[in-house]
């Protein structure tokens, strides 16, 4: 007869059989680094992370280092923005600036480079504007200004997250071309249209000045289209295929797995970050429990790296364990 609890009996015997674990090396820390001087200034929303300057940087990235963590995804807020997003692209910008600064002092951390215009554009969307229009091929080649930019000052992964048509492979070209054959593309394929990037805009000053991200985001009601997505993508070269938000969208990163051979990364975002620390805040979940607990739900539903606000708690947490 079959009884699944013989396996439960002990914790050796639990460990032995556990199908999936979570490792420090698959966690990526996203970090916003700001234009300006001794600023290290706390996001209301999302409660443990802080905006930074870069000469106050290192306050983090030794937290990362010294917690094992080997890559950050960098999200640059510039000092000003103009129409067309000009910071985003710019050899002197922030990122730049900001990933030079990361690869002098830490050159083996990992850097995964965001590439957009909203944290850029005074209108706060994520590609030119034309007439109340996001337009998109227009964008195109800004995106792949910013990609190259980033390469340049030395991102290891470049990671649109725009959403634009045919993006990937526009950056693809434009990396090849400038002689970055190597650099990966980490593909923002399946991102929904998602209230939960609502701290997220608070930390990196990027909400839209009108309407909202829908005529170029996903409509969080198609899980089909999502495949599109990512088979699009990946025709165009993305080597690593990112799946945003989680916890309502587990069933696209198991699909995106059943369906795809590629590493599939969970990006935990904003505003499950922000329910879990509210919660936690008032005593009435057990953070620690609960963040592994989805840590290791996306693992299961098909992830391989997670890029999670609670990365450093997280690290800490496998160790102690
Ligand atoms: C920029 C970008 C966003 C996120 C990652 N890159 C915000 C958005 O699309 O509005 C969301 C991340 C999060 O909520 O943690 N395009
Ligand atoms: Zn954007």
């Amino acid at each position: 007869m079959d009884r699944t609890r013989r396996l439960r009996s002990s914790v050796a015997i639990r460990n032995m059989v556990r199908e999936e674990h979570v490792r420090v090396d698959e966690l990526i820390y996203p970090i916003f680094i700001m234009e300006g001087e001794n600023i290290c200034e706390p996001v209301d929303s999302m409660p443990g992370i802080n905006q930074y300057s870069i000469d106050r940087l290192s306050e983090e990235l030794d937290k990362v280092v010294e917690a094992g963590i080997q890559a950050v995804l960098v999200f640059g807020i510039p000092a000003h923005k103009d129409e067309v997003g000009s910071g985003a692209y710019a050899k002197e910008g922030i990122i730049p600036r900001g990933i030079r600064f990361i690869k002098d002092n830490y050159p083996t951390l990992l850097v995964v480079a965001d590439v957009c215009l909203c944290e850029y554009t005074s209108h706060g969307h994520c590609g030119l504007i034309k007439d109340g229009e996001i337009l998109n091929d227009e964008t195109l080649p800004l995106l792949a200004k910013a990609s190259v930019c980033y390469a340049e000052a030395g991102a290891d992964i470049i990671a649109p997250s725009d959403m634009m048509d045919k993006r990937v492979g526009f950056i693809r070209n434009a990396l090849d071309e400038a002689g970055f054959i190597n650099i990966p593309i980490m593909a923002y394929s399946a991102k929904f249209a998602s209230a939960y990037y609502g701290p997220f805009r608070d930390a990196a000053h990027s909400a839209p000045g009108f309407g909202d991200r829908k005529t170029y985001q996903m409509d969080p009601a198609n899980g089909k289209e999502a495949m599109r997505e990512v088979a699009e993508d990946l025709a165009e070269g993305a080597d690593l295929i990112i799946a945003k938000p989680t916890m309502a969208y587990m069933d696209i990163i198991h699909a995106i797995s059943e369906q795809f051979n590629v590493p599939i990364v969970a990006y935990n975002v904003s505003g499950e970050y922000a329910m879990v620390k509210a919660a936690a805040a008032n005593g009435w979940i057990d953070e620690k429990k609960i963040v592994m607990e989805n840590m290791i739900g996306f693992k299961r539903a098909g992830a391989k790296m997670i890029i999670t606000y609670h990365a450093l708690d997280v690290a800490r947490w496998i160790k102690e364990d």
